[in-house]
């Protein structure tokens, strides 16, 4: 099993669109590589840690992901989808200003389009990693609109919850002043480290200039892929009231043993319905994938402190989770 598939059910919020284009790779693909890629050593990532993360792929330039009418037709599910987008309840945990999560639910167009072989392929060469749709539906295909109050930044400083994602812009680039994407060319503990920041959490401020590189969409259907829990990075404000999305699909790494830094602890504080049971979910599969590799690890030289170890890394992330939500 590459990834989890879709729960058969979707939360009674989010509404089913009627009369969808059905989605063909042939048609509405047009996968072209990336002409730069940034690797995270290339950021100052030290060896220990780029060891300790799947692949050594930092960040891409923009690449052509959609064609023409692949771009047409994503572009008005997502002015659909606007009107049934997610809302912040205002407990303060949503950095974004104004999102849908979980779009799979609602178009069947933009799950074939995440769940799409031929995308996984390409993103898996360009990361040098075998990835798959993010098992978590909310994140799986995401979709980021400019905030109605354009005072707001589009997102603020921060890294993300999963390992792997695209950000595809579907507006047209021509037609918006602001709103650009920019990552800091550092590790994210030093740019954390500058803003005086930790975790996830978001900041709208400035890092040094010299040190922000602004990713460039020649136009809509282009997007970059990062290992956005590696790049600290940022949408900034609008200059004016206009037209800004852009779709973010994200990626587990594939094989479901490995290592994996979909950080379910934090995304339990986001307030998506069905989120904590779809985060419940990935980390039962991840974990009973550790267990099942473990039945062939064990050696029958290994004594109580070796095995309690090597159970007790299969099962963190789980518990882990577990304690986060602890019936709360
Ligand atoms: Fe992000």
């Amino acid at each position: 099993m590459q990834t989890l598939p879709f729960p058969n059910h979707r939360p009674p919020e989010y509404l089913k669109l009627e009369n969808e284009p059905e989605f063909s790779a042939a048609r509405h693909l047009a996968l072209e590589m990336p002409q730069a890629v940034t690797s995270l050593s290339e950021l100052g990532y030290d060896a220990e840690t780029i060891k300790a993360c799947p692949s050594e792929f930092g960040v891409s330039s923009a690449f052509r992901i959609l064609s023409d009418e692949g771009l047409a037709a994503m572009r008005d599910i997502c002015l659909k989808m606007y009107d049934n987008r997610n809302v912040s309840v205002g407990t303060g945990v949503n950095r974004l200003g104004s999102y849908v999560r979980g779009a799979g639910y609602r178009s069947q167009f933009m799950k074939d389009f995440c769940d799409s072989p031929e995308l996984a392929e390409h993103i898996s060469k360009i990361a040098s990693v075998k990835l798959a749709r993010h098992s978590v539906p909310a994140v799986a295909c995401g979709v980021n609109y400019a905030p109605e109050d354009i005072t707001k930044a589009v997102d603020t400083w921060h890294v993300d919850s999963v390992a792997f994602d695209i950000v595809m812009m579907l507006s047209d680039p021509t037609k918006f002043e602001g709103g650009e994407f920019q990552y800091f060319h550092g590790t994210k503990m030093e740019g954390q480290k500058l803003l005086g920041i930790d975790g996830e959490e978001g900041k709208d401020t400035d890092l040094p200039a010299d040190r922000v590189i602004t990713v460039p969409f020649p136009t809509g259907g282009y997007g970059f892929m990062q290992q956005g829990n590696m790049i600290f990075h940022r949408a900034c404000r609008m200059k004016h009231k206009a037209e800004r999305i852009t779709v973010i699909p994200s990626f587990v790494v594939a094989q479901a043993d490995a290592a994996d830094a979909t950080n379910s602890v934090n995304m339990a504080g986001w307030d998506d319905p069905g989120l904590k049971a779809e985060l419940a979910r990935h980390e039962a599969w991840r974990a009973s994938a550790r267990l099942e590799a473990l039945v062939d690890k064990i050696s029958l030289h290994d004594e109580g402190e070796a095995l309690s170890a090597q159970i007790d890394a299969a099962l963190a992330p789980l518990l882990k989770f577990r304690d986060r939500i602890g019936g709360a």
